[in-house]
Formats: structure tokens, C-alpha cells, sequence
């Protein structure tokens, strides 16, 4: 017998979109707050450098906005830019006044314009990263928002994985089996993915970004989830509205800064519920993570003066960018992928040794520490470093609120695609966008709960319960594979640098893979990497131009086009 809870609003995830969604909806609903791990296990509290607002008497959003788009490769939308922006500096005074406590300027605060520090990172024209503890900015947004979660009037639930969400209305059958069905054929998305930049047929739908329905024009809508506790009991939520915020896809790839979790649960629910899903080909590969462990080694340490050289020692952005290792995140990925190439895969070095031992360790407490573990001493030598997959600037499509192209569905943070990061995200945008995004969905899903909830119980009562058939069914024959053998087949064929031909293959093989029946949680996890690796794999082939973050090597007008080198970075560093 399958256990139902009832809630006004549902939020599936608890980094900080999704803490910031419920602590807006409680303001007014009944929340219940959903999350596959612990509460603090998310990509937030992982999070180094910090988060980026126009706080400086000096800084505007003008200005922030800017720096936006030029890192997006000109593919944001200027309105969700413009937003993120403006109400972020807000956002940050409200994290102030939930007490995180943001590093502050040593000396004379008067002389700063600010008492607080602020950190330089890649293609921002000024520094306007604020960070806590150093390098555990992330950390202390999670606990602060954690804390704040734990005094509101919200139902939480750990350790209880999303498997489908609950779909009413005449194309309901498309939760459930009938969900699993179509997601189980090769390369047909059940919802629909196009570009956000392109998606005027989404923007005339819904003028100004705030319109509603879904692009099937069907009345079908989202009534609340199915889900899998740790222990392996099945559990179904009835909501007014479900507010998504699983966070990103990281584990698609071999080398990746994402914690476990981060395996595109949400978006690939959101999509085999039918709702649209765009920009998945842009996924953001960090540069520089410890060769070995993949463990963020944040930009910021370039932000303090660390130079990337080759493995002779050579200095090698300058002669690439002329922001040098300040160059946005895709720019300076590519050179170092192109070095590794050259020096026959190994990592290049990352020399911070300018910047000495006691502010290394005063400023990066966290890297410093890992780097130790490592057996390193970045005080005295560079330190190998190579890109590891970080961030899916696509997502779940939603207009300015979070709305997604299913009603009564919303999306926030690095599962929602609102367009912001266009084709590469500005560093220290992430916990913006979550801060601010999470803050209008969590709101807007409260005022959608209020009249769905208002008179809808019994349609909610008619909403698939047969999404827990999706359980027990039975996969499709298939070569046997393991989630090692797709995030290596992910990294290899649809990695940094990308070809139709290799595309092709990740798509072939992909193809010939069955979904295993989501009936543990590494089950339901598996499933939705393989539906998010297909639809990743046929955004990349879709797009045969180069932009941002996805560079096809086979595109004639692509700069840098040439074969694809050989990425094998991840062997254990050398100490040297
Ligand atoms: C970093 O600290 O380099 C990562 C920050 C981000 O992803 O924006």
C-alpha cells in the first residue's frame, strides 16, 4: 500500500533554490520539502568561490548584466538577465539577514565602499564575488539556509528519491508507464527541447515570460510526485503546485565537481511528464579541478593571481585571451584541453605560489586542505589541474517566475533553464540565479496552490497512481550497462570538445541501452541519466554551430577547429 502525503506546495530538492522556494511558499502554504539525500547534501553547500551581486557603490546591475551576456556568448535572455541582476543584490541582503556571515574587509570598511570582501572570477569586469570562510561560501549559505527551513512551519523529508511526477488531465498517461514507454524510445523526447534563446514560440505563448499552459495546449497538469524512500518504500504527494529544484547533472560524466546526487532527477522527470526542456548541449566544464579527485580548485585562486602553465612551465593564456586566465570559463577550459592534447594528456599546472602560504591558507581554507590531503604543497609548487564537468546551464524551460511549460510545474536553479547563463554561466552566477529564481517560483507556486488546491482534490484523485506500475516494470532487453559506462561514453564522445561523428556514436550506443526499472534509488538514478544522456547527446547533434560551452570541432567557422585531442587527465597526481 503505497503511503500519500498531502501538501499546498511541494519542493523536490534542498540546495539553495529549493530552500529559498519553500521558505517563500510557507510565507503563505502548507510546504513539504522533499530531498534525495540529507538536507545538506547538495551542490550549494559544495559551492567555493561565492556569489556574485552588484553590492559595490562602484558595481551596478548595468554593469553585472553585462558581464553576463558577454560570458553567455550571446545567447541569454536579456530579461531573465535582467532580473537576476537587479533583485539579486536583495537576494544576498536577505542571506545577510539570515545570518551568513560573509567575509569581511580587514581594516578601514569606509575606504572599501563595502564592509564586505569582494573576489574577482572569470569575465566579470570588477571584483563582486562575496564568500564566506574563505573558500565554504556554499556551506554557509546551506546551513543558514537550513537552519531557517528547520524554524519555518516546513515538512521535510530526507533520503526520499523523486521517481515521476503525478500528471492530471487528458495526457496523463504520460506519467507512469505510459511515461516510461515513450521515454523508452530512442532519441523521441516526450516533452519537446529547443533552444531558450530561440524559443519564440514559448515567448508568444506567454507574453512577458508569465503565461501559462503547456505547448501541447492540453489541461493537463502537475498534481504532485512519486517518490522512493532510501528504505524502498514507495510514497505518493498530492500538491497544489511542485516547485523542482533537484540541481544539476554532473554524474553524466567520469570527471565531474558535482556531489553524488547530482544526477538530473528532476529534468528528466519534468520532461518525461511532458514539459520542455532547453539548452541541454551547454554544460559547463570547470577548468580547473585537482587532477585525480576532480576537486574544485575555484577560480577565485586565479581571482588572487595563480597563472595556468603547461607542463614545461610555460604560461599559456596570455598568447590565447587577452584576459588571460580571467578569460570566461569555456575560453580558458578549451586552452587547457588543448594543451593536455599537445603534452599527450597530461594535466597543466596551476601555480598559485605567488600568493604564499598564509594567505593561501587564510583565504582558501578548503583547498588548501584538500590540496594537503593530496600530498601537494601548492606554497611552493604548481599543482595539477584539469576541466571536470560542473554545471547544466539547461534545464527544465521556465518563463520569469519558474513557471514550466506544465502547469502547476515549476523549476528553479541549475534544473531550470530561465536562460540566464545562455551558452556558458558567469562564474558565481549559480547561487545567484537560485537565490533569486528560487525566491519568484517558491512565491508564484503559493499563489497557483491557492486556487488549484482550492477546489481540485477530486482531480487530484484522478492522477496516475499507476506512476508506481513504473516500479516493478520489466526493461526492455538490452546490452547490459553500468553508470560507469555511460559517464565514460559521456565524457569521451560528448565532452568539452565535440564532433558529429563522436556525437553519433554516444547516440547509437546510448540507443541500444534499456532503462532499468526504477525500483531502487541507484535504479531511479540510472534511468534518468540515461534519459538525460539521450537528450543531451541529441541537443549537441541538433546544434551544428559552435556557442559557448558546446564546441563542435567539426564546425568550419569554429576558431579552433581541429581534430579532437584525447582527454586522459585523471590519473593520480604527481607530487612534485
Ligand atoms: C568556483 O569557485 O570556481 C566555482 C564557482 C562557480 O561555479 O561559479
Amino acid at each position: 500500500m503505497t503511503r500519500a502525503l498531502r501538501a499546498d506546495v511541494l519542493v523536490v530538492g534542498s540546495g539553495i533554490a529549493g530552500l529559498t522556494a519553500a521558505l517563500r511558499a510557507a510565507r503563505t502554504s502548507r510546504v513539504l520539502l522533499v530531498t534525495k539525500g540529507a538536507i545538506d547534501a547538495s551542490a550549494t553547500a559544495k559551492a567555493q568561490g561565492g556569489i556574485a551581486g552588484a553590492l559595490h557603490p562602484e558595481d551596478s546591475p548595468a554593469q553585472h548584466a553585462a558581464d553576463t551576456l558577454i560570458a553567455g556568448a550571446g545567447l541569454c535572455l536579456e530579461d531573465a538577465v535582467r532580473v537576476l541582476c537587479e533583485e539579486g543584490p536583495a537576494r544576498i541582503r536577505e542571506l545577510i539577514d539570515l545570518g551568513v556571515a560573509f567575509d569581511r574587509v580587514e581594516g578601514d570598511a569606509e575606504k572599501h565602499g563595502l564592509p564586505y570582501a569582494m573576489g574577482l572570477e572569470g569575465a566579470h569586469s570588477r571584483p563582486r564575488i562575496l564568500h564566506a570562510g574563505g573558500d565554504a561560501t556554499g556551506r554557509a549559505i546551506e546551513d543558514a539556509l537550513v537552519r531557517a527551513v528547520r524554524r519555518a512551519p516546513i515538512e521535510v523529508l530526507e533520503r526520499t528519491a523523486l521517481v515521476d511526477l503525478l500528471v492530471a488531465g487528458p495526457s496523463s498517461a504520460r506519467s507512469g508507464p505510459g511515461a516510461a514507454r515513450v521515454s523508452e524510445t530512442p532519441g523521441v523526447p516526450a516533452g519537446t527541447f529547443c533552444p531558450a534563446a530561440r524559443d519564440e514560440e514559448y515567448q508568444s505563448a506567454n507574453p512577458g515570460g508569465r503565461g501559462h499552459g503547456n505547448e501541447r495546449g492540453h489541461a493537463s497538469r502537475a498534481v504532485g510526485a512519486a517518490f522512493l524512500r532510501a528504505d524502498g518504500t514507495p510514497l505518493e504527494v498530492r500538491a497544489g503546485a511542485v516547485v523542482l529544484a533537484t540541481g544539476g547533472a554532473g554524474q553524466l560524466f567520469s570527471h565531474t565537481t558535482n556531489p553524488e546526487v547530482a544526477t538530473g532527477d528532476g529534468v528528466a522527470a519534468a520532461w518525461r511528464a511532458g514539459a520542455r526542456v532547453a539548452d541541454l548541449e551547454f554544460v559547463q566544464f570547470h577548468p580547473t579541478a585537482l587532477t585525480g579527485s576532480a576537486f574544485l580548485v575555484s577560480e577565485a585562486v586565479r581571482g588572487e593571481g595563480a597563472v595556468l602553465r603547461d607542463a614545461e612551465g610555460r604560461r599559456f593564456m596570455p598568447d590565447i585571451d587577452p584576459r588571460a586566465e580571467l578569460a570566461p570559463r569555456d575560453v580558458v577550459a578549451r586552452a587547457i584541453a588543448r594543451v593536455m592534447a599537445a603534452q599527450h594528456g597530461r594535466p597543466v599546472l596551476l601555480d598559485a605560489t605567488d600568493i604564499g602560504r598564509a594567505e593561501l591558507a587564510r583565504r582558501f581554507p578548503t583547498i588548501d586542505a584538500a590540496v594537503r590531503a593530496a600530498g601537494l604543497d601548492w606554497a611552493t609548487q604548481p599543482i595539477p589541474v584539469t576541466p571536470a564537468a560542473h554545471y547544466a546551464m539547461g534545464g527544465i524551460r521556465t518563463d520569469l517566475d519558474g513557471r514550466t511549460s506544465l502547469p502547476s510545474l515549476f523549476a528553479a536553479g541549475e534544473c531550470a533553464c530561465t536562460g540566464v547563463h545562455g551558452a556558458n554561466r558567469l562564474a558565481s552566477n549559480s547561487l545567484l540565479e537560485g537565490a533569486v529564481f528560487g525566491a519568484r517560483a517558491g512565491e508564484i507556486a503559493a499563489v497557483e496552490a491557492a486556487w488549484t488546491t482550492a477546489g481540485s482534490d477530486a482531480e487530484a484523485d484522478a492522477a496516475p497512481a499507476a506512476a508506481f506500475a513504473a516500479l516493478a516494470a520489466v526493461p526492455a532487453a538490452g546490452p547490459a550497462w553500468t553508470r560507469r559506462d555511460l559517464q565514460e561514453l559521456m565524457w569521451e564522445h560528448v565532452g568539452l570538445l565535440r564532433t558529429g561523428d563522436q556525437l553519433a556514436h554516444a547516440a547509437r550506443v546510448l540507443d541500444g541501452w534499456s532503462a532499468p526499472a526504477p525500483s531502487t534509488v541507484a535504479a531511479v538514478e540510472d534511468r534518468n541519466l540515461l534519459h538525460l544522456a539521450r537528450l543531451t547527446v541529441a541537443a549537441a547533434r541538433a546544434r551544428t554551430a559552435s556557442a559557448g560551452a558546446h564546441h563542435r570541432l567539426d564546425d568550419p567557422s569554429a576558431p579552433e577547429a581541429s581534430p579532437a585531442p584525447v582527454l586522459e587527465p585523471h590519473t593520480a597526481p604527481a607530487a612534485r
